[in-house]
This record gives structure tokens, sequence and C-alpha cells, in this order.
């Protein structure tokens, strides 16, 4: 099929929304990109043709952002996303082991499917580096929605949840839809008629870890110290 057949005139709509929301066209790439995914479910030789065609670049340009960030999917993806944090401190409370477990029972590696990619139930496991969320380790996303302190027994619950279809709600945050889903909403669109959506959003973001630092430093009278006004060196003129 050819990119023209692949991506709906909807498509190209969003497409050219993205384009004009930017001073220059080729800076719509990043979430173009997302936009790709969430009709493919990653970023097909097809799907960077059309970004080529739609910001006028080359196919090189555009593979060169592509191949460069991890959230942009070269090969197929499952219809949920599983990418577990094992970076130092996930890593220091069990999120090594929290990605063993889920590479066994899925009898994958990083960046594999299992299942049928992009059939219901299918899952890609991956590794990632920090996900920003140390204060709520281990963690782990899925469709880069948060499951905080997990354990490989609540991990092992929560994919056994998504094989059978069901999407357990997120720790915080908006509620769990599916790769593709996320990938639009990566790119920018939102499902604007949904109240059960927007209405789960507003739930809290932050929790008692998060802020137990800026507390402590609140009871205690901490404050950091005042910035100097110190003027910069001089850059010798050549
Ligand atoms: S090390 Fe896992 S979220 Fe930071």
């Amino acid at each position: 099929m050819t990119s023209t057949e692949i991506f709906d005139q909807d498509t190209v709509a969003k497409a050219q929304d993205l384009i004009g929301r930017y001073p220059q066209s080729r800076s719509a790439l990043l979430p173009m990109l997302h936009l790709v995914q969430s009709v493919q479910g990653f970023v097909s030789q097809e799907g960077i043709d059309f970004c080529a065609r739609q910001l006028d670049l080359s196919e090189a340009e555009v593979s060169a952002v592509a191949t460069f960030y991890t959230m942009y999917k070269r090969r197929p993806c499952g219809e949920h996303l599983v990418s577990v944090c094992t970076n130092t401190l996930c890593a220091a409370l069990g999120g090594e082991a929290i990605y063993r477990q889920l590479g066994e029972h899925l009898g994958v590696g990083h960046e594999e499917v299992a299942g049928e990619p992009g059939a219901p139930g299918s899952i890609m496991l991956e590794h990632a580096e920090c996900l920003a969320a140390c204060d709520l380790a281990p963690v782990l996303q899925v469709n880069y929605e948060y499951y905080d302190k997990q354990t490989p027994e609540s991990a092992t619950e929560l994919v056994e949840a998504l094989q059978r279809g069901e999407k357990p709600a997120p720790t915080r945050g908006a509620p769990l839809t599916d790769f593709k889903g996320a990938e639009l909403q990566l790119a920018g669109f939102f499902p604007e008629d949904d109240e059960a959506y927007w209405s789960d959003v507003d739930g809290p973001s932050q929790t008692a870890e998060t802020l137990r630092g800026a507390r402590l430093a609140a009871d205690r009278g901490w404050t950091a110290p005042v910035m100097e006004d110190v003027p910069l060196p001089e850059v010798e003129k050549k």
C-alpha cells in the first residue's frame, strides 16, 4: 500500500492542522510522527514518506528524526506498550526484577511483541530510562500512563488484565487507552466530547511522596540560598 492509501483524508487534515500550529512547517515533524503512529502503530516507510511530503522534507531528514527518539517505533507495536523503568532508583527497588518477570511471563525481550502486533491483548515490552517518577519507584508505564510502586506480582497482574482486554486505571493522570490512542493524544488531538475522559484527567497528579521534600522544608523553615548577582565573565572576542 502507498502512503496515500494508508493515511486518509482525516489524517491529512490533522497533519495540516499540526503544520498550522508552528511558524515553520518542519517544526511539526515530532507531533506528525506521533500522528503516523496513531494510524499504523509504528513509523513505517510509508509513514516516513507521508511526513516528508506533508512537510516538504527529504525522507532522509524524517528518518534521521524517527530513528533518534525511542518513542518512535520502527516495528509494529502491540495494542499496548509496557515500559518498565530499569534506571538506577527503580532498578535498586525492584525494577530489574519486574522487567525480568514480565519478559518471562510474556516470552519476549526489549521492544518485542507478545501476540500478533496490533491485535487485541498484544503487548510490546520495553525497558525504559528514568520515567521522572523516582519518588514512586519502582514504576512502569502502559502507553505512557503511570503505574506506581509496582512489584513483579502487581505488574504481572496488570499485564494479564491487559491481555484479557481490560484497561486497569493508572495510578494517576488520564484513563488508559491503547497505544494508538495515546499516540493521537501525543500528536495533540484529544477526545473533546468524552466527558469521562476529562473528569478523570482532572484527578490529582501529585502525591504525598512527591511533595514530601517541599513539606519538610516548609515545616523546618528551610529556604534556598539567595542567588548572588554574579557578573558573567567577559568572553574574549576574536
Ligand atoms: S529511576 Fe525510575 S522513575 Fe526515575
